[in-house]
């Protein structure tokens, strides 16, 4: 069975974009492959949080991961930060990895402008912990949107780099993947790029938000004066609010809009509302076991502990194996 590995950053609650680029696929690989599902609060350290909110975010996405429906007996939950032997295999992969290409990386590139103060060499070498999050459990299957291809594809050069370097082939290559065949980019509601944690206020539709505050962000969405023209190309804004559409709504409702766009007669507001309904009702079954499931602190423990003994158990068989393939021996 092939093994499938990812995760989702504790930076804060999750959105639409995290669900439909990654969660989605978790649930729907679940009862087909071996599963490591992992929050990555390691990640998450390059912009300094507090403990209390280190630990608090942690807690959310283990939750969210929950109550989106992934089966912790189906497939392994665990924290990051519970599997030392992933540090361990980043210490390695590293010794591998060359400046000039980590400077690269587009992510890296965002991160220096977006925070300028603190371009530590955690946000340089994040592709290869990234790298050891996948080869630690020697995966091939990676379920994560578009803003990760990059990171794929430095995955592979790792591994195989690896593999030359001591002659041995050891890691697969791993491969990003969605259902559609087509990783996917979920836009914001600001009218410019992606759905995103820390893109700004309202930008972002959260599992967790109450069908108030969806009505809210998505009234309040970027639009333009409309159409001026019969089937005039849509400028970015509203094409993001039809892309929005065409993962919530059903097709009908897409073409729908679409016809009126295209003969002029769309009423911005009339998409809104339909849009923000059906946001409520993809997230309603969501929403519906956070808070349950969160009040619940017995299980979240059990869960945790089961994930970390499982995934340490497949993670240490390689760790051992690396480090004999490196040459580390006991006198
Ligand atoms: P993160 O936490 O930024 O996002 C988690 C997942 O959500 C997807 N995603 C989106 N997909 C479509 N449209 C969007 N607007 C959107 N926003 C987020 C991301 O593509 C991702 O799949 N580096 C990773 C976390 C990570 C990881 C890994 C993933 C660490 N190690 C190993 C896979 C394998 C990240 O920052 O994701």
């Amino acid at each position: 069975m092939e093994t499938v590995v990812s995760g989702i950053r504790s930076t804060g609650n999750l959105h639409l974009g995290n669900y439909y680029g990654a969660l989605q696929n978790f649930i729907k690989m679940q009862n087909e492959y071996n599963c490591f599902f992992f929050i990555a609060d390691l990640h998450s350290l390059t912009t300094h949080p507090t403990p209390a909110n280190l630990h608090g975010n942690v807690k959310q996405v283990l939750v969210e991961y929950l109550a989106a429906g992934i089966n912790p007996d189906t497939a392994t939950i665990y924290i990051q930060s519970d599997v030392p032997e992933v540090t361990e295999l980043y210490l390695y992969l590293n010794m591998n990895a060359y400046m000039g290409e980590l400077e690269r990386s587009t992510s890296f590139k965002d991160k220096v402008r977006a925070q300028p103060d603190n371009v530590n060499a955690g946000l340089l070498t994040y592709p290869v912990l990234m790298a050891a999050d996948i080869l630690i459990h020697r995966a091939t299957k990676v379920p994560v949107g578009k803003d990760q291809e990059q990171h794929l594809e430095m995955s592979r050069t790792f591994g195989n780099r690896f593999n030359r370097l001591y002659n041995h082939e050891y890691f697969p290559e791993p491969y990003a993947f969605n259902f559609s065949n087509n990783l996917v980019k979920i836009p914001g509601l600001d009218g410019k790029g992606k759905m995103g944690k820390s893109e700004g206020e309202g930008n972002a539709i959260f599992l967790s938000d109450t069908p108030e505050a969806i009505r809210k962000k998505v009234m309040r969405a970027v639009t333009d004066s409309g159409p001026t023209a019969e089937n005039q190309e849509k400028p970015s804004e509203i094409q993001n609010l039809f892309d929005l559409m065409k993962v919530v709504s059903t097709p009908d409702t897409l073409v729908h809009f679409d016809n009126l766009y295209n003969s002029c007669t769309i009423r911005y507001g009339d998409l809104k509302k339909q849009l923000a309904e059906d946001m409520i009702n993809a997230t309603a079954p969501i929403r519906d076991c956070i808070n349950a499931i969160a009040g619940d602190a017995e299980y979240l423990r059990k869960v945790a502990q089961q994930g970390a003994d499982k995934a340490r158990e497949s993670a240490s068989k390689t760790i051992r194996e690396v480090r004999e393939i490196i040459g580390f021996k006991k006198f």
